[in-house]
């Protein structure tokens, strides 16, 4: 590899939170975890990353302490892990212990499905899932979700409830308080892909007329009292990274914001709730996501809000996620050629990574050393390599 990449070695402070360097793992849902809890395989999986010189672990999706934040969302998952419960929190002390052991770094991603968790599906089918206008999203738009499950999911439910509302802000409350107290380094918001803040952020399914919907801004208020909440609960040394899109599993096209101002409006209130990192996932992280400029998503949401950014899609490997069974050659000296200019143009602190290194745990330090990378095998998404 004949491109520089040291620049992506200089570390960074973010909070009490000091990086060795600038590579983060992407947060890549596993199924491992029987029962919500993650093993000693799910533990050696995060330490070999660590080991292998990646900077930040963001971990799989973890189920809040909330009985209808996972389930069946659509690809058959079964074996999510959560972050509530003397076993599981146990469990996850053991993977943080081994991370830092290693001289890695870990948050957890925080997550609720929200309106994609199939009902009667997940360690409490008994609860409701919660869905904020109890629409599941509009039918018949691009996407990759099986049809049975599409079908399964149309009829519309109750909106919620004004104490569910605040039942889940406090559940998020509640894991960034375990999180804390495990010793991870910080957490990550899943803010994103049609779950269940998102859908508070898209028009087509927060349609409601009180103090949690309305215009973009207003609709932006759990997303904001749920950084507030993990905020009062983590501490101020803790860096809260948020993660957030415009596509969703609903609809690969559906769009929060198609002007700079319209980013705005929905990063601003969110920025001032208190996030540190916004990561704006997208499946390519060298496309412009505004006519007028080159910037992507996380270059726009770092310029709009003056808070750190990462970037990625597509980053190592030449074919994005959900494209082509989301597979994908290594992407060569040009794609990482396309990655260090815009990040030497500051377009991003941080640069998250999927797939590849899903791939080869390694992956950070044969960059830095020049080595061949290899290209993506899908049976990696069938074993904890
Ligand atoms: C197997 C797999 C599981 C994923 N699970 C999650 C997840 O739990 N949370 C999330 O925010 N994104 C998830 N993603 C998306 C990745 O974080 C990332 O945005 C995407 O793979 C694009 O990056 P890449 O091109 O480097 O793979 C997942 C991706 C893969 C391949």
């Amino acid at each position: 590899m004949s491109c520089d990449v040291e620049p992506l070695f200089k570390p960074l402070q973010v909070r009490g939170l000091s990086l060795a360097n600038r590579i983060v793992m992407a947060p890549m849902t596993r199924n491992f975890s029987p029962r919500g809890v993650p093993g000693e395989d799910v533990a050696a999986y995060y330490r070999r990353r660590a080991e292998g010189g990646t900077g930040l672990l963001i971990t799989e999706g973890v189920g809040i302490d909330h009985p209808a934040a996972l389930g069946d969302a659509g690809l058959g998952e079964s074996n999510l892990p959560h972050l509530y419960g003397d076993e599981a929190l146990a469990a996850w002390k053991r993977v943080v212990d081994g991370v830092h052991r290693a001289g890695g770094k870990i948050v957890p991603q925080l997550w609720h499905q929200g309106v994609m968790r199939e009902p009667g599906t997940g360690p409490h089918p008994q609860a409701p899932s919660v869905r904020p206008s109890g629409l599941w999203g509009p039918q018949a738009r691009p996407g990759s979700l099986d049809a049975g499950y599409l079908q399964r999911m149309q009829s519309a439910t109750q909106p919620m409830t004004e104490s569910e509302i605040q039942d889940v802000i406090d559940a998020y409350g509640r894991s960034a308080r375990h999180a804390r107290e495990l010793g991870f380094d910080g957490v990550a918001i899943h803010g994103a892909h049609g779950y269940l803040i998102d859908t508070f952020l898209w028009n087509e399914t927060n349609c409601r007329t009180d103090a949690w919907g309305g215009d973009r801004r207003a609709r932006t208020r759990f997303a904001a009292e749920v950084v507030r909440a993990v905020r009062r609960e983590a501490g101020e040394a803790m860096p809260i990274f948020f993660r957030f899109s415009q596509w969703k599993q609903q609809d690969f096209k559906a769009r929060l914001a198609t002007t700079p101002q319209e980013l705005e409006e929905v990063l601003g209130p969110i920025a001032d709730a208190g996030v540190d990192v916004f990561d704006g996932s997208v499946r390519y992280f060298d496309r412009a996501e505004f006519d007028g400029s080159p910037l992507n998503l996380s270059g726009w949401a770092r310029k709009l809000t003056g808070k750190l950014s990462m970037a990625i899609g597509g980053i190592g490997l030449d074919r994005g996620f959900y494209d082509s069974k989301r597979d994908g050659r290594a992407g060569g000296s040009d794609n990482i050629e396309l990655l260090m200019a815009r990040f030497e143009r500051g377009e991003f602190d941080l640069v998250a990574v999927g797939r590849a290194l899903l791939n080869e745990p390694s992956w950070t330090q044969k960059l830095r050393a020049g080595d061949e990378l290899p290209a993506f095998d899908e049976a990696r998404l069938k074993e904890l390599v």
